[in-house]
């Protein structure tokens, strides 16, 4: 084997640390660097003990022990800092080295980042990985995307390290030019946002409402697990809800109900918007959060009308399946709107996304991973144009059967007083995506009505469009007529 190392990785943190463990494991030669220096050693001489990986002390010292063309992976803090480091790295690289970011920086970061090391002849990834702690140690999902010229070096790392499916596919593949792997990341982490939200509607429902026991709710999501809603994130609530504190009570009763949020869910949110996608469960998701976070106005607020919760009555078992169709829909619905999303971006940057690829890449390794993301993969893999998930005949068949209790779920908690902002966003969504006509004509009506901003007519060709004047005191003067 080669003296000299196979990736360099900088920041020691526990993501860090995690995944140079991890590529040692699977082989790779790793030089180890942190800015304070002291965590080097903390680290050969703690959990790096009896391996092959080597410190680093200087981003010299870092570029002499690495096999050229060399590879860099930053895991720092997003922002300014991984600018920091690029900058304070450029000195020690030659043409053709590559840089790769593997935190969770914002996609037009990404871009910039790609394009203005181009320039300076060196190669730029931008990964997403997810998994957690854990993920990193024994098998992250990882979506690289930047400059492709890069990858045929790094593949047989980033590969290697990332988890598999049952088949052996490594939930690691190219997503596309630029700042795309980052933006697939940053989708994957506003619906990681939805699953959370909405699994916390059906807690509180069930509990609050139906009035679940502890162990019932236990039960409840353990016997979850066994359903097309096998995931991740289901059974760490499981666990979660098992979990004692020192005192035999349940540790999460006691939790503060506030969320926070590092701004990941709020990056998808804006995209939606600025690219003019209905992204919205996940949005709502991001506004959940805001709403908890609010916690001494909730408390205020409480008073205001002496807020309590309804009972929901009848036979619990019936409303536990209800919400566990509700829950499975919505996440339909959830999916649908992201891979939209992506759709969009993918088109618009001329990414050329592979929407299948990218539900495999999810499909292990990460915190949304699930059964039902294989599902979207062939759903995908059947037809690649596929728009609308909800109208492949898997998704379609699961929303026709979940209907009836979704809406008797989401119209009992609004009778009884319990917030589900991501389940009731899901079918109006649902329902207005399903109308062959909406209230817009109206709403057209208004904006002619106040602003002169014309409508086109259904007896007329689309592209025409008209103006009224409806009082008889405003001018036929049409303003111009432009969409964002
Ligand atoms: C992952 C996660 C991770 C994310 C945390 C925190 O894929 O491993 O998405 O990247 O940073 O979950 O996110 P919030 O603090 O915004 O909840």
């Amino acid at each position: 084997m080669s003296q000299k190392g196979d990736i360099g990785v900088i920041g020691l943190a526990v993501m860090g640390q995690n995944l140079i463990l991890n590529m040692n494991d699977h082989g790779f030669k790793v030089v180890a660097y942190n800015r304070t220096t002291s965590k080097v050693d903390e680290f050969l001489q703690g959990a790096a003990q009896g391996t092959n990986i080597i410190g680093a002390y200087s981003l010299e010292d870092l570029a002499s022990k690495l096999e050229k063309p060399r590879k860099v992976m930053l895991m720092v803090r997003a922002g300014e800092v991984v600018d920091q480091f690029i900058d304070a790295l450029l000195p020690h690289l030659e043409e053709g080295d590559i840089i790769i970011d593997g935190g969770n920086s914002n996609y037009p970061d990404t871009n910039r980042r790609v394009e203005a090391l181009r320039e300076k002849g060196i190669r730029f990834i931008g990964t997403g990985v997810s998994g957690g702690e854990e993920g990193a140690r024994h098998g992250p999902s990882v979506m690289p995307g930047g400059n492709e010229e890069a990858w045929q070096f790094v593949k047989p790392i980033l590969q290697g390290i990332a988890a598999k499916t049952e088949q052996g596919e490594p939930c690691c593949d190219w997503v596309g030019k630029d700042g795309a792997g980052h933006f697939v990341k940053m989708v994957h982490n506003g619906i990681e946002y939805g699953d959370m939200q909405l699994i916390c509607e059906a807690y509180q429902f069930l509990k609050e409402g139906v009035g679940l026991s502890d162990d019932e709710l236990e039960a409840t999501f353990n016997e979850w697990r066994k359903t097309e809603l096998d995931s991740y994130l289901i059974d760490i609530t499981a666990d979660i809800l098992g979990y004692k504190d020192t005192d035999g009570t349940r540790l999460v009763d006691k939790i503060l109900d506030t969320a926070g949020q590092k701004g990941t869910g709020k990056w998808t949110g804006i995209n939606a918007l600025d690219f003019g996608i209905p992204l919205t469960l996940i949005t709502e998701s991001v506004f959940a959060r805001c709403v908890s976070a609010f916690k001494d106005q909730r408390v205020a607020a409480s008073q205001l009308f002496h807020k309590t919760i309804g009972k929901v009555e009848g036979d619990k078992k019936v409303w536990i399946e209800a919400v566990r169709k509700a829950l499975l829909a919505s996440k339909i619905i959830s999916y649908a709107q992201g891979f939209m999303l992506i759709r969009e971006a993918s088109e618009n940057f001329n990414w050329n996304i592979n929407y299948g690829n990218t539900a495999l890449l999810w499909r292990e390794g990460c915190i949304i991973r699930s059964r039902f993301l294989g599902n979207i993969r062939d759903a995908y893999e059947a037809n690649p144009d596929l728009i609308f998930l909800g109208s492949d005949a898997y998704f379609k068949g699961i929303l026709e059967n979940a209907m009836s209790d979704w809406r008797k779920v989401v119209a009992k908690s609004v009778e009884a007083g319990i917030p589900m902002p991501c389940m009731a966003s899901a079918i109006t969504f649902l329902d207005g995506y399903t109308s062959a006509r909406l209230p817009a004509n109206l709403l057209q009506a208004q904006r002619d009505y106040f602003g002169a901003h014309t409508y086109e007519r259904t007896d007329k060709p689309r592209g025409e469009f008209f103006h009224t004047n409806w009082t008889g005191r405003g001018g036929n003067t049409a303003s111009t007529t432009y969409d964002v």
